[in-house]
């Protein structure tokens, strides 16, 4: 009892944790991929809202306390259902501030619920109207500002977002390092991150490298903003803290890597990170493989894998786009894994009773069945080579991503087609899909 420290060991309070996050090599990774370079982690699920976006909010309400524009007992309105969020309502719970976050009707329930958790109000408007609607997420959001005299931070032009990265990652990162970090990889969505973090260690050595993580398609790795899977990052548009003179390379990674880098991470270092963790450590390995032993390269988790249980590690949500590595298994293999017992194709009629339908997928150990209106043949297909002997079948285009899992269920076309080849005894290996 007598060498116990007088001094208390108790935060202050919640805010006082955000930041200072912990710096953890990536051993597993760095073993399995031959690494000569130390590869290592800011986890930033170590803050109290369980990602980076507490700093910003932290210093984008402090700023505006300082600023008069918030004042006790004020409101704060942002058009956010991510961590954002999170970040000002916890912020917003300690200092006594009402939050109202404005969504669209898009946003899963359990992020609403979260939100809500923390005593947030939450206003859902429909997703399917113009912008210029009154009832549209900005429209909405815009209003409530003016009626309720309320604070808005709005991450995306805030320099205070940037800035709050810049008082405290970056020299977070430095200190860590003992100085000798020599490249930072982040994604990037306000920019707020990679510029904040960017500006401190820039100034402390102008050699350190400065590497943005992009989803193919986003603007800031030259892409059109055509839509991609990775949540939280990229964009479609410059936001004010967008600093291309400070990066060093952005390096383009695709859904399919980002989320099978997520998965690995989760399971090979055990540190369970999303889609977005997932793009950076895709980056961070493709930097840290030109790298020599005295390199240092830090890549940034924004936040964690359980916010994407239903995506990302969900494997029927991966298999349905194409995203794991079983689905280029062929449609042969694995037909024939179900043994030579496999019965000729099965449906049911909609007059038929769902205690019929259920017993007949209970019986051959199916999940799904199609539905046809009457009895074979359904429909005309084109059907090449395999008729003819080949051993490839072509179904003609439909709604079908590129990649997706073939099932029985897509089509009843399609269940009849396989059912009707397998009757034949035909043997194809290969279906594909015709393009559109
Ligand atoms: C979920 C999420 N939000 C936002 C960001 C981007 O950070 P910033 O907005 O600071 O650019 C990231 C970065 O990886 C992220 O994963």
């Amino acid at each position: 009892m007598t060498d116990l420290p007088d001094r208390l060991e108790i935060a202050d309070s919640v805010l006082d944790l955000i930041g200072n996050t912990p710096l953890v090599r990536l051993k597993r990774l760095s073993e399995l991929e031959g690494l000569a370079c130390t590869l290592a982690m800011k986890m930033e699920t170590a803050n109290p809202g369980g990602s980076a976006k507490d700093r910003p909010a932290l210093e984008m309400i402090l700023s505006a306390e300082r600023q008069g524009v918030l004042r006790p007992g004020g409101t704060i309105v942002e058009p956010t259902s991510g961590n954002t969020g999170v970040g000002l309502a916890i912020v917003a719970a300690q200092r006594g501030y009402r939050c109202v976050f404005v969504m669209t009707d898009k946003v899963a329930p359990e992020k609403v619920a979260l939100l809500r958790a923390y005593g947030a109000e939450v206003v859902v408007c429909p997703v399917a109207v113009p912008p210029d609607d009154p009832q549209s997420y900005y429209s909405v959001a815009e209003r409530l500002t003016r009626e309720l005299a309320a604070f808005r931070p709005n991450q995306y032009a805030n320099p205070d977002n940037p800035l709050a990265h810049e008082l405290t990652t970056g020299p977070e990162l430095w200190r860590q390092t003992g100085g000798r970090i020599t490249h930072f990889v982040a994604g990037a969505g306000t920019c707020g991150t990679i510029t904040g973090t960017g500006r401190y260690l820039k100034r402390m050595n102008p050699s350190v490298r400065i590497i943005a993580a992009d989803p193919e398609g986003s603007v800031f790795s030259g892409g059109s903003g055509r839509p991609y899977l990775v949540e939280g990052v990229g964009e479609d548009f410059f936001p004010a803290a967008w600093a291309p003179d400070l990066l060093d390379e952005v390096i383009p990674v695709s859904d399919e890597e980002s989320f099978l880098t997520a998965r690995r991470v989760s399971r090979d270092e055990g540190i369970l990170i999303g889609g977005s963790g997932g793009l950076a450590v895709a980056a961070a390995l493709q930097v840290a493989k030109r790298c020599g032993p005295d390199d240092i390269v830090v890549v940034l988790n924004p936040d964690s894998g359980r916010g994407y249980l239903s995506r990302v590690f969900d494997d029927g949500w991966m298999a349905n786009f194409g995203f794991l590595k079983e689905c280029d298994l062929c449609v042969g293999a694995v037909l024939g894994a179900r043994g030579s017992a496999l019965p000729p194709l099965l449906y049911v009629n909609p007059d038929q009773t769902v205690r019929e339908a259920i017993s007949i997928m209970r019986a051959n150990g199916i999940s799904q069945l199609p539905v046809c209106k009457n009895d074979p043949p359904f429909a005309a297909l084109r059907i090449t080579s395999t008729l003819d002997g080949g051993n490839s079948l072509v179904l003609p285009p439909r709604a079908w991503a590129p990649g997706r899992r073939l099932r029985a269920a897509d089509g009843e076309q399609r269940g009849f087609v396989l059912g009707k080849l397998l009757q034949r005894g035909a043997d194809f290996d290969r279906v594909s899909f015709e393009p559109d």
